[in-house]
């Protein structure tokens, strides 16, 4: 294994070039097949990772766990309630200590306004690669799965790939704006043209917005917007309908000290926009031979119809979940 990428943080896709990044994808690939072959790939044998959840996880955790099994060590899965964090303990000596008895840290936290700056904080004092989980800006582990997974399924070459990132109704829980704010920021990087869809009260926020334009610019890509959902369908080559939260709407100084009645104002706004869902209808308007991704887990019969999360010849949701494990044990392999 190379081992240029050891020690290296991965807060967010951004810190990494495009040749890093291609490296990962690789790295991910090869072990992705030997996972299939049942090629052993010990290459963290004996060492430890301490993943700190702050909020609950289906994929993320299990790939980092399972991932950490399959390179031959260990993850401890922990929560905010196991650890003195919750008595206050603060992120700096969290990560001093942490980073001291093992070999990676690595946490979700996506309270809005909160949870980067955690992360950060802990990259900062922590002497070991700290990972990502997702915070309240960035999921860059769900970037690179989906990444890969366009590359297995339109080919390396994605220039010109048109890929709509659209709002969708939900009524689970106020989802983080990481997701979407990852693609927009990452997919122009390697050519591809975003649009983005949302009501005009559930928008991304600004800076990312001004970041992922420059990449745009930089990676021959494009990103445009619209309120119109339809609109955003039409001749897309891939749609990926997913709620996500109103705090872009906000000032975050102004959503932190209004906290209750800003969430209030998002639950009215959001249901003005039941009729935003993917459904055959909306696939209708797409290219004809469509892919659906969603980070999953999907609000089925809100977001997206159970038809077309369900058609084989539409749907690749579960390669996109599957090739979470690959990226997250190409990402572990190279920086641990
Ligand atoms: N997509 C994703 O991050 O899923 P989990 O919340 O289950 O980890």
């Amino acid at each position: 294994m190379s081992s240029d990428f050891k020690g290296k943080h991965l807060l967010t896709c951004e810190d990494w070039s495009k040749q890093e990044l291609d490296t990962v994808f690789n790295t991910a690939s090869d072990l992705k097949q030997k996972f299939a072959n049942e090629t052993p790939t010990r290459y963290l044998q004996d060492k430890t990772l301490f993943m700190i959840f702050f909020e609950q996880s289906t994929r993320t955790r299990n790939s980092m766990e399972a991932g950490m099994t399959q390179l031959g060590g260990h993850a401890h899965d922990l929560t905010a309630d196991k650890m003195q964090l919750s008595h206050g303990e603060t992120p700096k000596d969290t990560a001093i200590i942490l980073s001291r008895m093992g070999h990676g840290i690595a946490s979700r936290n996506c309270f809005y306004g909160i949870g980067n700056k955690y992360l950060s904080e802990i990259a900062k004092n922590s002497t070991k690669p700290v990972m990502s989980l997702q915070d309240d800006i960035y999921h860059p582990f769900q970037g690179l799965a989906d990444l890969m997974t366009i590359f297995e399924h339109l080919g390396k070459n994605t220039n010109g790939l048109k890929v709509t990132v659209s709002w969708a109704y939900a009524d689970t829980h106020s989802k983080p704006l990481s997701v979407p704010q990852t693609q927009i920021l990452l997919f122009p990087r390697f050519g591809i043209d975003v649009t983005v869809a949302h009501p005009k009260e559930f928008p991304l926020s600004k800076n990312i917005v001004e970041k992922a334009k420059k990449n745009a610019e930089d990676g021959g890509g494009s990103l445009k917007f619209t309120n119109n959902m339809d609109e955003a369908f039409e001749g897309a080559q891939i749609v990926i309908p997913k709620n996500w939260g109103g705090f872009g709407y906000y000032d975050i100084n102004d959503y932190l000290q209004n906290e209750e009645e800003s969430k209030k104002e998002m639950k009215a706004n959001l249901e003005k926009y039941k009729s935003w869902i993917c459904d055959d209808k909306k696939i209708k308007l797409a290219d004809k031979n469509v892919k659906l991704m969603h980070a999953l887990p999907a609000d089925r019969g809100n977001e997206v119809t159970d038809e077309i999360l369900d058609d084989p010849n539409i749907s690749i949701v579960f390669d996109e979940a599957e090739n979470r494990l690959h990226t997250a044990k190409s990402i572990m392999s190279l920086t641990m």
